[in-house]
């Protein structure tokens, strides 16, 4: 696959310019997709910069892993202008949206020229759909696995950065009052000492938001990842969560334990 990233920057540029830049939701998914971009591409170096691969080259699978994060989320601009809304339990899922628009609607090609039956079209649709899923199918084949977890650490990522920078109650429709006095459901503490990502369905507190995405961290899969979120310091600075309520500070001192990067 040929991946020219300057044409890919500037159509990525050119189709968000139709969006409402005002709107703080747009923004943050403009400045997101660049981050996961980058993020990938650092996994990727790690992961393939030593391998000797004796088709593809370490320089091909790291332009096809910063693609991916460039198109990761492309649906998130018509969920945000079509739903008003980042959540995907309110409105649709944003991965599939992604994907009809870049592959039956065809706008892919405005990216990269897509030879027939390159087997890499397939991985690049796989990890955008998988990537908001709480687990990935058992049935990947090796290559398409890879990429898609290259997709989801990076991603994860860069949502602890996402969550320190954005005031939380903008993201998860709370007031800052419900989220300060909210103590973590028992589930949702059960299932983080158990060191897992925490299903959506168990969060019930508005705090149960912030514990399932710090939660995310268990699911980092390469070492290089586990690096990149602890030299960034995001988990830990959300770890010291300011609550106003002294069970929910005690609950936060305990993950704080239990997470060790
Ligand atoms: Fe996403």
């Amino acid at each position: 696959m040929k991946i020219d990233r300057e044409k890919v920057r500037k159509v990525f540029a050119e189709y968000v310019r139709h969006y409402d830049a005002e709107d703080p939701k747009i923004r943050l998914k403009i400045l997101h997709t660049y981050k996961v971009s980058e993020l990938c591409e650092e996994i990727a170096r790690d992961l393939f910069g030593t391998t000797e691969m004796t088709e593809v080259s370490a320089q091909e699978n790291i332009d096809l892993a910063w693609l991916i994060g460039m198109l990761h989320d492309i649906g998130r601009f018509e969920q945000v202008k079509r739903y008003h809304t980042l959540l995907d339990a309110e409105s649709v899922s944003h991965a599939a949206l992604g994907t009809e628009i870049l592959f039956e609607e065809g706008m892919l090609t405005n990216f990269i020229t897509v030879e027939p039956e390159d087997p890499d079209v397939e991985v690049l649709r796989a990890a955008i759909a998988y990537h908001s899923d709480y687990r990935i199918p058992g049935d990947l084949d090796e290559r398409t696995r890879m990429f898609s977890q290259i997709l989801r650490d990076a991603d994860k990522i860069d949502i602890f950065r996402v969550n320190c920078e954005t005031p939380l109650e903008d993201i998860y429709h709370i007031t800052r009052e419900e989220l300060m006095h909210a103590e973590v459901s028992e589930d949702v503490m059960d299932n983080f000492m158990q060191r897992q990502a925490t299903p959506r369905e168990i969060r019930k507190t508005p705090v149960d938001y912030v514990v399932g995405m710090i939660s995310m961290a268990f699911e980092l899969v390469y070492p290089i990842s586990r690096k990149i979120a602890a030299r960034q310091g995001y988990l830990e600075h959300l770890l010291d969560f300011p609550s106003e309520n002294e069970k929910t500070r005690q609950q936060f001192a305990m993950m704080k334990r239990q997470l060790a990067l």
